[in-house]
């Protein structure tokens, strides 16, 4: 990855070209090469990143998108069916932007905005929404979890918030621990952004809106009884390797 990256080749050509490698390119190569051995993650050595096919920015100290969190997107397509659908969409915790990207694409005639309490995620995501020229309808805006003038009502929300617990923050590979911490660190119980997420959630949905959230697949006990937020649990998603990701909730 890191040689076909410095060639500008696909990776396969490198198999069947062995294309010529200057003094320059092998410095390069081998300066790289040491920065993985000090388990920095390769999309931050390429500055490079995929989610549901699209290609992304991404920096040192901004969260890496994953797998799983493309469960949201799955949700969210089978929750509202007509992609033509005039509606306000809320990413809170955007990061780099990949939600609020691809379900811009998806959703060709709404309208989104996104949040995120880093300002070099915010410029990032920014830069992520220009590339894809959706600065017209993706706006992205620094704030912790949502912007009070942001005065709107969102027929969908949803958020890939930092979830873990300190024990599991503890426990992370070497590569995770080169992320920003506040993109993981979700507390003592892993629902403190969580919670905050559900006491607004109700205020800025639609009536029939609904609210998508990832989540630890043993954090799904905790949605079972929302009463006491005005939230009620009506799915829970499963992601690629089968494990309880994404729950989706509606006001009572
Ligand atoms: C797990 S990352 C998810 C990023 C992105 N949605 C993704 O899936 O790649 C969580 C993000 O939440 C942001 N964040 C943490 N606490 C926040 C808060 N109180 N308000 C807004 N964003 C917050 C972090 O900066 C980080 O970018």
């Amino acid at each position: 990855m890191i040689l076909s990256h410095l060639l500008d080749v696909e990776r396969y050509m490198l198999y069947i070209n062995s294309p010529p490698i200057t003094d320059d390119v092998e410095k390069k190569f081998f300066r790289l090469i040491s920065q993985r051995c000090k388990h920095v993650p390769i999309a931050y050595i390429l500055k490079t990143t995929y989610f549901w096919g699209y290609q992304f920015m991404i920096e040192p100290g901004v969260f890496i998108p994953r797998p799983e969190t493309e469960t949201i997107i799955v949700a969210a397509t089978e929750l509202i069916a007509n992609p033509e659908a005039e509606i306000n969409i809320l990413d809170m915790c955007t990061g780099c932007g990949v939600l609020a990207v691809v379900l811009a694409k998806m959703f060709p005639e709404s309208l989104i905005f996104a949040t995120d309490i880093s300002q070099k995620a915010v410029n990032l995501a920014r830069k992520n929404v220009e590339f894809y020229n959706l600065q017209d309808r993706v706006f992205v805006y620094r704030a912790n979890i949502i912007n009070k003038k942001i005065n709107k009502k969102f027929y969908l929300i949803v958020s890939n918030p930092p979830y873990l617990t300190r024990e599991e923050i503890c426990n992370v590979p070497e590569e995770v621990k080169k992320e920003p911490l506040r993109a993981l660190n979700g507390g003592r119980d892993g629902m403190q952004v969580i919670r905050r997420i559900l006491e607004i959630a109700p205020e800025l949905l639609e009536k029939e809106g609904f609210l998508i959230l990832e989540i630890s697949p043993w954090q799904v006990k905790f949605f079972h009884n929302l009463e006491k937020y005005g939230l009620v649990l009506v799915r829970v998603f499963k992601d690629i390797t089968g494990n309880e990701r994404v729950v989706v909730l509606k006001p009572v």
